[in-house]
């Protein structure tokens, strides 16, 4: 059976402390790259309600730096699925003391839900209920191609 894209949607919040940063004294961009694999992990999980693996993540762009005591929100949710992968989009921002966002990073990751061999195995469809998820799927459809042109030419 269809599940929305918001049955699965999780808002997640961290505040950066003295062991996030790196020699610069900003967010260490791995320990972002964690948490931005990891909550698309539990996005796919819940869509899926099964094990999942990350198969890529895409388009990793650092906007802006995050600083200690920064509030990091991150808002992940499936734009896109296919038979037994499904795509991630994980949004990233700073928020302020006034609960004002402003975005750090956007990420696409595609997960693929899995059987205890760690073969793949079908996800549920996704039911499309505005136009902005019917616009992020007909991108995930180009994103998809992309990432497949991608594979073939070993990039
Ligand atoms: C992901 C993995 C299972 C895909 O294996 P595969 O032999 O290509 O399997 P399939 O051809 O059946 O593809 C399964 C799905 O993954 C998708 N996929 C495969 N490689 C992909 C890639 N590089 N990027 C995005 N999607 C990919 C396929 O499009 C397919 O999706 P669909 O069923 O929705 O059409 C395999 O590459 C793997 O196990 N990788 C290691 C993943 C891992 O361990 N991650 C943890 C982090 S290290």
């Amino acid at each position: 059976m269809k599940k929305t894209v918001s049955e699965s949607r999780i808002e997640q919040v961290y505040q950066v402390r003295p062991e996030h940063l790196n020699g610069a004294g900003r967010l260490f961009g791995g320990k972002l790259m964690e948490w931005i694999d990891e909550l698309a992990g539990l996005v796919a999980l819940r869509h899926a309600q099964k094990d999942v693996i990350t198969a890529s993540v895409d388009n990793l762009k650092f906007i802006r730096g995050a600083y200690q005591k920064d509030l990091i929100v991150l808002i992940g949710r499936v734009t896109y699925v296919g038979r037994t992968s499904m795509e991630i989009r994980v949004d990233t921002y700073i928020e302020d003391m006034k609960g004002i966002r402003k975005p750090i990073n956007r990420a696409y990751l595609t997960l693929v839900a899995v059987d205890a061999e760690g073969n793949p195995v079908e996800v549920p469809g996704l039911l499309i209920e505005t136009e902005a998820e019917k616009a992020e799927w007909e991108a995930g459809i180009r994103r998809r191609e992309m990432r497949k042109q991608r594979k073939e030419e070993g990039f």
